[in-house]
């Protein structure tokens, strides 16, 4: 079919790209198990395949579909998000100085700060809210990476992309951007001047909490994928074949899963902020959120299914609430189907930025009066804990 126009996120995600087998016509693209392939009889590989660990047709096709929706110009999907948030990294090499933030994902923000060190870069944790103090950070010259993750776990702040990337750009540093609790559906950071995107894709991407997978998109083929490209394979780090498999078809519902989850966040944060058992709510969708202006501007459709609450009575009230639970599952993880409910402290530990009184929302796509009946009961504490 000859298009005009570019087909949306949804029509993509929906057909994986519209791909078709070409040896059996399946709509449904066959898994490659296989580690090895044959060589051809002149000793060459003409089918672009000669072992599993560096590449495969399976995974090739998860990233063109991942990298569609990005808008990247080379993807790679990796066996989690951590790898391939350390990719990144590693790939700046040693004596490289970093800016991170000093709320996003703990355990990324703990590789940072115990085990980037020893590898030779040198990283600033910073307020990635403030893109004054961002910019006061950088050193021209030294810097080469600034990380923003927005909005970030747990606490939702919002990163302006555009003017951080701009200012990165000046003092000759990159802009990687953890985007996935925006998902390609609401944010696409390379549109917005980011250079790498980095996604849990074990989270909205997959969208069933059954693979751990992760991904980084490129705005530019170059030396930065390059470098990622060589470090994922000498580490070993590639998605399995069945998990791209899983991934694709999870991806083809994103469009419908994101914008469920997004819409019974903003309704049970509404709700939320007028519960006598809650003190603050969590979410760049509120007008009253800190970040809700560059939200609006930055993330199109929705602002994501992710919110927090804190509960008045601190963390043991906190901790009960969340036992309290019938239908919510009480779990770590985020972005699936299903919705889940964690006391963030307990699983962050000692030096965690994240209030002991919080609890995190991951909202799925079930219905919301069902969802609000079950946690209002909840934090209302009509029921002593099971
Ligand atoms: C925002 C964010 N980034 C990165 C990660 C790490 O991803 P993975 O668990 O797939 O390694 C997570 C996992 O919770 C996350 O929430």
């Amino acid at each position: 079919m000859s298009q005009s126009e570019p087909l949306s996120p949804r029509t993509l995600a929906a057909q994986a790209l519209g791909l078709i087998d070409e040896r059996t016509r399946a709509t449904v693209p066959p898994i490659h198990l296989a580690t090895t392939f044959e060589r051809d009889p002149d000793n060459l590989y003409r089918s672009g395949n000669s072992y599993g660990r560096p590449d495969n047709d399976t995974v090739r096709e998860a990233e063109a579909l991942i990298g569609a929706l990005e808008g990247a110009a080379t993807t790679l999907v990796f066996g989690s998000g951590m790898s391939a948030a350390i990719t990144v990294l590693l790939s700046l090499g040693p004596g490289a100085h970093v800016i991170a933030p000093n709320k996003m994902y703990w355990a990324l923000r703990g590789w940072l700060a115990n085990e980037a060190p020893a590898l030779g870069l040198s990283v600033d944790f910073v307020d990635a809210e403030d893109s004054q103090a961002l910019v006061a950070a950088l050193k021209p010259g030294a810097t080469k990476l600034v990380w923003l993750e927005t909005p970030s776990n747990p606490l939702w702040g919002v990163s302006d992309i555009e003017g951080v990337g701009r200012a990165a750009h000046a003092a000759g540093a990159i802009l990687a951007v953890d985007s996935t609790c925006a998902t390609p559906i609401f944010t696409r950071p390379i549109a917005l001047g980011a250079d790498v995107v980095m996604h849990s894709a074990t989270k909205y991407l997959n969208g069933h909490s059954d693979v751990i997978a992760g991904a980084l998109c490129f705005a530019q083929e170059g030396a930065l994928s390059q470098r990622a490209r060589t470090i994922r394979q000498s580490h070993g780090m590639i998605l399995h074949p069945f998990e791209a498999f899983l991934l694709i078809r999870g991806i083809r519902t994103l469009d419908l899963r994101a914008r469920a989850s997004a819409a019974n966040a903003m309704e049970l944060a509404n709700r939320l902020s007028n519960h006598a058992a809650v003190s603050a709510v969590l979410y760049p969708g509120l007008a009253h959120h800190p970040g809700h202006e560059v939200a609006r501007r930055q993330m199109k459709g929705g602002f994501g299914g992710m919110l927090s609450i804190r509960v008045r009575g601190g963390a043991e009230a906190a901790i009960a609430a969340a036992a309290r639970v019938r239908l919510w599952k009480r779990a770590t993880s985020l972005g699936g189907v299903e919705s889940l409910i964690e006391h963030r402290a307990s699983i962050e530990g000692p030096n965690s930025p994240c209030p002991p009184d919080l609890l995190r929302l991951s909202a799925g796509i079930e219905e919301v009066e069902d969802l609000w009946r079950d946690i209002d009961q909840a934090l209302s504490g009509s029921d002593p804990p099971p």
